[in-house]
């Protein structure tokens, strides 16, 4: 991050401590970020995870001097949280709600009018700086404001920008839901791997590698996955073999439809 800026957490759990801790690794000043959080034992444990971060209790207070407010905490406190702040921020700050689920006209109610408010929604490999979040600001936010959010939220993994909040719900079947459908995956191969005769030590260490490995190799090469598929299915193989029966038991569209059926529920929840 190059500029100075303050940034403040609202809720000192586990994906302010993962965005927070990501960027003290990337070298920002500890001075600069502010996390407020209710729980003496949780702020005693953050002063220890976050070292030199400041750590109070008090919202409005960790709100007051700060560039970027981080709106981390779970979406049913939102509200109260919202209106706590609301008179103590300062007219150019930037709020960044990470809640899942809550719109910006929700969160914009309880702000004064004009405030730049961006709504992200991250997954959980966040937590270990390997996540992809998703920011939708509101249009009267400014390129600069925008770069902050997205520089922030750069410490748990990748960022993308969407304008069209409408999107949200289906960002959030995607990638918000999609780690339990790669979990599901993993699951199951070592299950297959174990049917063939493998000790399930050997057959959990398998997939999980196959699945990091597969991945990654489809990030870096930058390849179609199609191609990819194409390049280790050799005539009258193994692979081909394999393929078929995922074909037949219907796998495909059984992701898509999860997919689906997440955006629906997602819809409904609104
Ligand atoms: N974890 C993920 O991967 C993920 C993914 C997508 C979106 N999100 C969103 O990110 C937000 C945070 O999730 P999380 O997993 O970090 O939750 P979390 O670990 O429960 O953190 C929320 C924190 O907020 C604190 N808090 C409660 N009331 C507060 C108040 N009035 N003022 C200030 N802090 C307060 C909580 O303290 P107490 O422990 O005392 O209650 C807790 O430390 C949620 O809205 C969630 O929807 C998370």
């Amino acid at each position: 991050m190059t500029t100075q800026a303050t940034i403040a957490f609202l809720g000192g759990g586990n994906m302010a401590t993962a965005l927070a801790g990501g960027l003290l690794k990337q070298g920002i000043d500890p001075a600069r970020i502010c996390v407020a959080e209710p729980l003496p034992q949780r702020r005693k444990a953050l002063e220890t995870l976050l070292a030199g971060v400041t750590v109070i209790s008090d919202n409005g207070l960790a709100t007051a001097n700060a560039h970027l407010v981080v709106v981390a905490v779970k979406p049913g406190v939102v509200d109260k949280v919202l209106g706590e702040v609301a008179s103590r921020l300062a007219p150019q700050a930037v709020v960044l709600s990470i809640a899942a689920g809550v719109s910006l006209e929700r969160l914009a109610a309880r702000l004064p009018p004009g405030q730049a408010l961006i709504r992200a929604m991250p997954n959980t490999p966040a937590l270990i700086g390997a996540g992809i979040t998703v920011l939708c600001p509101r249009p009267d936010v400014a390129e600069p404001q925008l770069e902050l959010a997205c520089s922030v939220m750069k410490a748990a993994g990748e960022v993308a920008v969407i304008r069209d909040e409408g999107l949200m719900d289906g960002v959030t079947a995607l990638s918000g839901s999609g780690p339990a459908y790669v979990y599901l995956m993993a699951e199951a191969l070592s299950d297959g791997g174990v049917a063939c005769g493998l000790p399930r030590e050997l057959a959990d260490r398998l997939a999980v590698q196959t699945l990091i490995g597969a991945g990654r190799l489809l990030a870096e090469s930058g390849q179609h996955p199609g191609v990819l598929k194409n390049q280790v299915t050799s005539p009258g193989g193994t692979t081909i073999a394999g393929l078929g029966a995922l074909e037949r038991a219907g796998v495909r569209g059984g992701l898509m439809e999860a997919v689906r059926a997440a955006w629906i529920r997602s819809r409904e929840l609104n």
